[in-house]
């Protein structure tokens, strides 16, 4: 075979690979704006990524907020529990300015606000990080957004990810684990249940989990990857999301 043909068909195998991963922004386009906020969701959309991943807690007065501690603290400097606090004090502080002044005043955002902002053909990757309890606040917010088909639900904890499943079987929805036993063991129990893959942290993504995972007819997800290099390993593997803080470096050297 002409060494030249062969070179491009190795090419376009390479691009075509490429083509189907996903790169989701990690808290939004969050190395540069303020993790988890409307500003960090556009941010991310204006750099073409293909989704935003967010983190969700249920508020006192069993508003869905978007944070990914269970406290305040961190991320607007004053110290509360998100589940023992109502919206209505959550809202009224600054979740930017520890970021940058220049988002100063960006608010804690009800995942109404989130959706709002998913322009079509894009995805949003709701990772539920409290228990069952949120579900039912979920399920009124899913049904009303007009935006149902283009929302994934991610977890950590089994049994609220399989009671995710339940109550949205048509939407994909994904185990996250940072333990490579853990995952070994339950990659067949994830497919008898219906889930559609695992997330995995990157640092335990190897070739025998995705063949497992493949074997399972399960995609699998991973994050957080900064480095193109490291991405570039994970979509050889066969990994179907890349999840980052910087969607802009990402989008332009992995393609
Ligand atoms: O996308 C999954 C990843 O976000 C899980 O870790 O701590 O950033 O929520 P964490
Ligand atoms: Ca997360």
């Amino acid at each position: 075979m002409n060494r030249y043909f062969v070179v491009i068909l190795f090419g376009l195998i390479n691009l075509a690979v490429q083509a189907q991963t996903s790169i989701i922004a990690h808290r939004g386009s969050s190395f540069t704006a303020p993790e988890n906020t409307v500003a960090s969701a556009l941010l991310a959309w204006q750099q073409n990524a293909d989704a935003v991943e967010l983190d969700i807690y249920l508020s006192q007065d069993n508003r869905v907020v978007v944070i990914h501690d269970s406290n305040t603290k961190r991320t607007t400097g004053q110290d509360f529990k998100v589940a023992e606090t109502s919206s209505d004090v959550l809202r009224t502080l600054d979740a930017g300015s520890w970021k940058n002044e220049k988002y100063k005043g960006e608010k804690i955002p009800f995942l109404e606000e989130m959706i709002a902002t998913v322009p079509s053909g894009k995805k949003l990757v709701i990772e539920i990080k409290c228990g069952v309890e949120v579900l039912p606040a979920l399920q009124k917010i899913v049904a009303n957004c007009g935006k149902k088909k283009q929302l994934i639900f991610i977890g950590f904890g089994w049994e609220t990810i399989l009671a995710a499943k339940q109550l949205f079987p048509k939407n994909a929805c994904y185990w996250l684990s940072s333990s490579a036993t853990d995952v070994q063991e339950k990659i067949k129990e994830a497919a008898k249940k219906g889930l559609d893959g695992i997330n995995l942290n990157n640092k335990i993504v190897d070739e025998e989990i995705v063949r497992l995972a493949k074997r399972q007819h399960l995609k699998v997800l991973s994050w957080t990857i900064d480095d193109p290099e490291e991405a570039k390993r994970l979509v050889k593997l066969g990994v179907k999301g890349i999840t980052t803080n910087r969607p802009d470096v990402m989008k332009s050297s992995i393609r």
